[in-house]
């Protein structure tokens, strides 16, 4: 059964002259990190990689030191804790999916790396969902125990709940931290995560483009230019 088609929104990132807008990005991390992580993994990202997206490096080891990884085990096969690095992922917040599913009525949360990619509407969807919980399910509509409505949500019974509330969060830059506001943060930050390599592709493809345009004005040029005695 298909969700609720989620509306279009102007997006300002994707257009192919933009690139991420790394204030919001910063504050969609921040997002992440006080809302979701309590539940959902970001695995694919290492401390390193938020290194001049949205940290100073300073700021991301800080962070790194804030949680405690396995050391490899020693000669006698022991293995201790240490504090994390900027090489460190984002850590799991459980032990494992067994764990995941006991805390959330047997739902696993999504690894949300590639979100953005992975489902069918991308962004919108992501936004649409966050933003979409309607303070009571219509009438008629019986859903199993645990299961929360969301209209955009494939089947509309979703196991996460609503998460988003103006004011969750405390925006360092000033900005009011409305519940749309928050989804279009993290869900911008979300496709930073499933697409790092944006910002230097968009960079790369202009440069073609300009270098491309000159060399071909000059070739016409040189072209004209040559045959002039000719005509
Ligand atoms: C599923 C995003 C916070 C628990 C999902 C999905 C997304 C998402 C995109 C996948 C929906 C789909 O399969 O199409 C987010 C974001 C969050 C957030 C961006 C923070 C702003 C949380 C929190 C919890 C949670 C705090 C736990 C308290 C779950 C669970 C599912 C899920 C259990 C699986 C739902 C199901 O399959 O029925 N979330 N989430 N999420 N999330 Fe979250």
């Amino acid at each position: 059964e298909e969700g609720l088609h989620p509306t279009k929104y102007p997006w300002e990132h994707v257009a192919w002259t933009k690139t991420f807008d790394h204030q919001a990005l910063r504050r969609g991390f921040q997002v992440y990190r006080e809302v979701c992580s309590s539940c959902h993994s970001l695995s694919r990202i290492p401390y390193r990689s938020l290194v001049g997206v949205t940290h100073t490096v300073d700021e991301a080891k800080a962070m790194a030191e804030e949680n405690e990884y396995d050391t490899e085990p020693n000669d006698e096969g022991e293995i201790e804790k240490r504090p994390g690095k900027l090489s460190d992922y984002l850590p799991n917040p459980y032990k494992n999916d067994e764990a995941a599913r006991a805390a959330n009525n047997g739902a696993l949360p999504p690894d949300l790396s590639l979100m953005v990619k992975a489902r069918h509407g991308g962004c919108d969807y992501i936004f649409s969902l966050l933003t979409g919980y309607p303070e009571e399910p219509p009438p008629g509509v019986k859903l199993a125990d645990g299961l929360n409505f969301n209209p955009y949500f494939p089947g509309t019974g979703i196991a996460m709940a609503r998460v988003l509330y103006n004011d969750l969060v405390e925006y360092e830059d000033g900005t009011p931290a409305s519940s749309s506001q928050m989804a279009k943060d993290v869900v911008e930050f979300l496709n930073w995560s499933a697409e790092p390599e944006m910002d230097q592709r968009k960079k790369m493809g202009m440069k073609v483009l300009v270098i491309t345009s000159l060399l071909t004005a000059l070739s016409i040029w040189v072209k004209r230019y040559k045959w002039s005695p000719i005509k």
